[in-house]
Parts: structure tokens; C-alpha cells; sequence
């Protein structure tokens, strides 16, 4: 039994695979109708989640299986004082499968070290996201055809985003990776990570707090939202919350074919007006959140 906690408990070979399964999935749909006919996954949200949760819910109905869960901590037994550890327990009298999202970080490590059926991280705290790491990567390489030889600009909130720290991660492990970090002093890569991309030979890594000067280099744009809910501070989100606001104007000296991502949610960062741009990966990006789950689900329970 399996469980993925980080992009980085799953090998180049597993993601590369998980990549081929997605993509098969989506050329062959009806192939997979019923693969996963009599299991049950149970979606532990005790943080809000629109794509994450509902496309883990999706992936497991288009498997032919079937969800339960809850979408708030305040509708389950947590409301009461019940542990992760007592929670998990219960629900593997009831589940095949578990995507687990909450607050604290290390929470779905915790939950795994308990559970007799796989628990995935749907996202702790500013720690890990995996699985949105995983739809990054299928995104790119359907817009791309390749996750080599990339120059790929990350904007906006690289201190709390943790969809860009395993972005980061997991592209590292491929050759050619340039990276551009694009953020006020404030929202910076944190330093642990500046250290781990030194360490690389394979990718190479600039800083930049001029969006517009960096794009025109840029594969790959990945818009960030500042993170309010890990500030402590209301006044400095409220000074950084602006920071990078992408329009169609600042895509002027842009390659014809730059890939724009962003996990959502938006709040300001991107224009609406970019929305229409076919270089706007963003809801396709959010599409690709289904696929991906869908092929990680069964490589866990083992359903060829
Ligand atoms: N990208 C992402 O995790 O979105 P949700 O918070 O809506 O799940």
C-alpha cells in the first residue's frame, strides 16, 4: 500500500507513466469507464478547495467508482476534538482511497502513517501540493510536448506558493530547466530552495522584480496569487496583494507560443481580458487536474 505525500516520493519513470496513463485516458475514455467499479474515495477537506476536491471526485466517478467525504472540518467529528489519527481510522472502515486536504503541514504524513489504504496530499498548509504538481506537468507537456529544455518564469508568491516549490521540485529532475523567479523582495523563493537549486547542475535559476522584462524569454509563464491565508499580517497582504497583474499590454514582447499557467484560484493577478488568448493554459490547466487523478488513482490501488 501506497501513499503520495510529495512529488518527490514518486520517481521520473512514475511521473513520466502517470503522464502516458492521463494522456491515454484522455484519446480513451470509454477504456476506463468501469476501472474502478466498487471502490469508494473519501475526500477529507478541512480547508476550502474547488478544483482539487471536485476533480477528485470527478476522476473517481469517471473511473466508475464512487465518493464520500466531507468539505469542511466543521461538518465532521474535528469539530468535536477528534484526532487526524482517530479520523483516518474511521474512515478506512469506509473508503478504498483517501485525498486528504488541511491547514497544518505534515497532516496527510501523519494520516498515512495510520491508514491501511492510500492517502493522498491534496495540500498542506504551504508544504506540499503533489497533485497539483502533477497537472502542472501534464499541462506542460500537452502544451509543449516535452518537460525538457524549458524556460519557465514563476510570478508572484514564491514564499507560500506550494504549488511552486514542487513545481519547482519536480522539474529539476529534468535537463535544460531555466528559471526565472519573479517576485517582490517580500514574497522571495525561501531560501532552502534557493540552496537546493544551486546544488543542481541540470537547471539553471535568475531573480527578477520586473514581469514584463522577464517575459519575453519565457516557455512558460506560472502566475501565482498571493497567499492572504498565510499571512499573519493583514497590512503587508494588502500591500503585496497587487504586486503582479498580468494584461494582454504586458504580453506584448511574448513568444507566440508561451504557455500561461496558474493552479487557481485568480483573484487579481491575471486580466480577464487574457482569458481569450490561446496562450491561456489556465482552464485547460484545470481539466488536466481530472486526467491526472484519474491515472494516480489507479496506479495506487493497483488497477491496471
Ligand atoms: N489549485 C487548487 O488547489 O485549487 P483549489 O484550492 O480550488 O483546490
Amino acid at each position: 500500500m501506497r501513499s503520495l505525500i510529495g512529488i518527490l516520493d514518486l520517481s521520473t519513470e512514475e511521473i513520466d507513466g502517470l503522464i502516458r496513463v492521463a494522456e491515454d485516458i484522455i484519446a480513451n475514455p470509454d477504456a476506463y469507464r468501469e476501472k474502478c467499479k466498487g471502490k469508494k474515495l473519501a475526500t477529507l477537506f478541512f480547508e476550502p478547495s474547488t478544483r482539487t476536491r471536485l476533480s477528485f471526485e470527478a476522476a473517481m466517478y469517471e473511473l466508475g467508482g464512487n465518493v464520500l467525504g466531507f468539505s469542511e472540518a466543521t461538518s465532521s467529528s474535528v469539530a468535536k476534538g477528534e484526532s487526524v489519527a482517530d479520523t483516518i481510522r474511521t474512515v478506512n472502515c469506509y473508503a478504498d482511497i483517501i485525498a486528504m486536504r488541511h491547514p497544518k503541514e505534515g497532516a496527510p504524513l501523519v494520516a498515512s502513517a495510520k491508514s491501511q489504504v492510500p492517502v493522498i496530499n491534496a495540500g498542506d498548509g504551504g508544504h506540499n501540493h503533489p497533485t497539483q504538481t502533477l497537472t502542472d506537468l501534464l499541462t506542460i507537456h500537452r502544451e509543449k510536448g516535452r518537460l525538457c529544455d524549458l524556460t519557465v518564469g514563476f510570478c508572484g508568491d514564491l514564499k507560500f506558493g506550494r504549488t511552486v516549490h514542487s513545481l519547482i521540485e519536480a522539474l529539476s529532475r529534468y535537463t535544460g530547466i531555466r528559471i526565472v523567479l519573479i517576485s517582490p523582495d517580500e514574497l522571495r523563493l525561501p531560501e532552502y530552495m534557493q540552496n537546493k537549486l544551486d546544488s543542481l547542475d541540470n537547471v539553471t535559476f535568475t531573480e527578477t522584480k520586473d514581469l514584463e522584462a522577464a517575459i519575453p524569454d519565457l516557455d512558460i509563464l506560472y502566475m501565482t496569487r498571493v497567499q492572504k491565508e498565510r499571512f499573519f499580517n493583514e497590512a503587508d497582504y494588502i500591500r503585496l496583494k497587487d504586486s503582479y497583474i498580468l494584461t494582454p499590454e504586458k504580453l506584448t514582447g511574448a513568444k507566440a507560443d508561451l504557455s500561461i499557467l496558474h493552479p487557481l484560484p485568480r483573484v487579481n493577478e491575471i486580466s480577464v481580458a487574457v482569458d481569450d488568448d490561446p496562450r491561456a493554459c489556465y482552464f485547460r490547466q484545470a481539466l488536466n487536474g481530472k486526467f491526472i487523478r484519474m491515472a494516480l488513482m489507479l496506479m495506487l490501488l493497483d488497477i491496471q
